[in-house]
């Protein structure tokens, strides 16, 4: 083998003995230096399709805690941009889109994504390839249909995404159409990021746990199984971890059906139910709460030393349940890191 990535080694189905790591959300606004180009960049998505702006603050948390993979720095949300619903991004308030009310405004849409509003991101990647040293592993990503129709339909963040859930019962041959078009253009906005220089590539089903049995195989699992198979009709081999958080007990019938090389569970999974029934055939990455790391101290280590253990026997990638939160001190991320690196004093218990 040529270069050594342990991410990507850990996802091509080998076992390392001390895990890789990086964070979900690693670039963003616990750390002072993105705060600092990001108060430069003017508005969320402008920073997103900035190239230079983008590969720096990618580049950030790698440089600052060499981190073993780095996230392509932009946003689910790019794709319904790029598919004509403009999305703006407002200081303390989340996403807003204008909202899918019905039938007539999904046949709105662009079938096909603007090249032109996306070409940005290829760029940064591209930057980011030159930059990044041989042992880091370089993730791009995309929503995936599910999570990404809820903001969609809802026009911004809702606690339970009761809008797509109504829309996807009421008319679910329109909500079909509206998941087929995120399928397409995920394919090949993935694709295109292979070709500009990522390693593999995350696919966030940050709402797949709101769905009941029936509607999660099809509005998750199936069009998660679509993006796979056709990503890998384009890049033969391209190495996919997917994320279906809140899946639970229904984890299992997500991991039949999709071929994932890995998967991410967010901190409520069962790991040792986990382990028992994937062993390693399948790349694990996870699952430290957040909050835990947050509160930093005994609770920190106490988190990260159980994680240690259950995955101890696992192709395993050290990571988040979800996105850092922003009010995290940056020391408790340096004692996350030298607790996972077995660098720090085990005084705990
Ligand atoms: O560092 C990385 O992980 C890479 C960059 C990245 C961002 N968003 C940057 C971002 C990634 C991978 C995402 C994914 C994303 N975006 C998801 C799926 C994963 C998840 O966290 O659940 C979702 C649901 C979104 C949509 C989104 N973007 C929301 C709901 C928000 C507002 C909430 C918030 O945290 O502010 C965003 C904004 C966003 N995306 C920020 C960042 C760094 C914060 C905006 C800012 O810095 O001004």
């Amino acid at each position: 083998m040529s270069a050594n990535k342990p991410v990507l080694d850990i996802l091509n189905g080998k076992m390392l003995s001390s895990p890789p790591v990086w964070m979900m959300r690693q670039a963003g606004r616990y750390l002072p230096e993105y705060r600092e180009v990001r108060a430069k960049a003017g508005s969320f998505l402008d920073l997103c399709f900035n190239p230079a702006m983008a590969a720096e603050v990618t580049l950030q948390p790698i440089r600052r805690f060499g981190f073993d993979a780095a996230i392509l720095f932009s946003d689910i949300l790019v794709i319904p941009h790029a598919l004509g619903q403009t999305v703006t991004f407002s200081v303390g308030e989340g996403p807003q889109l204008a909202p899918l009310k019905d039938e007539s405004a999904i046949h709105g849409l662009r079938k096909e994504a603007d090249g032109t509003i996306l070409a940005p991101v290829y760029e940064t990647i591209r930057r980011v390839r030159q930059e990044l040293p041989p042992n880091v592993t370089f993730l791009g990503f995309c929503g995936a249909p599910w999570t990404v129709a809820t903001y969609m339909i809802a026009g911004r963040g809702t606690p339970d995404q009761a809008p797509a859930r109504m829309f996807a019962y009421r008319e679910p041959a329109a909500f079909g159409k509206l998941i087929d078009i995120l399928v397409e253009n995920s394919i090949s906005y993935l694709a295109k990021q292979f070709e500009a220089g990522v390693d593999a590539v995350q696919l966030f089903d940050t709402w797949a746990g709101v769905l009941p049995p029936e509607e999660f195989m099809r509005w998750c699992v199936e069009p998660s199984e679509r993006i796979v198979s056709g990503l890998r009709r384009q890049i033969p081999g391209a190495r996919v971890i997917g994320f279906p958080r809140g899946a639970g007990v229904l984890l299992p019938r997500y991991l039949d059906r999709v071929a994932v090389d890995g998967v991410s569970i967010d901190w409520t999974a069962d790991r040792v139910s986990l382990v028992r029934q994937v062993g390693q055939s399948v790349a694990i990455q996870g699952n430290l709460d957040p909050l835990a790391l947050l509160a930093g101290g005994e609770a920190l280590s106490r988190a990260v030393d159980a994680i240690l253990r259950d995955f101890a026997e696992s192709r395993f990638i050290f990571n988040l349940g979800h996105g850092i939160l922003p009010e995290t001190p940056v020391a408790h991320v340096e004692e996350m890191l030298s607790r996972v690196r077995g660098t720090a004093n085990r005084t705990t218990k």
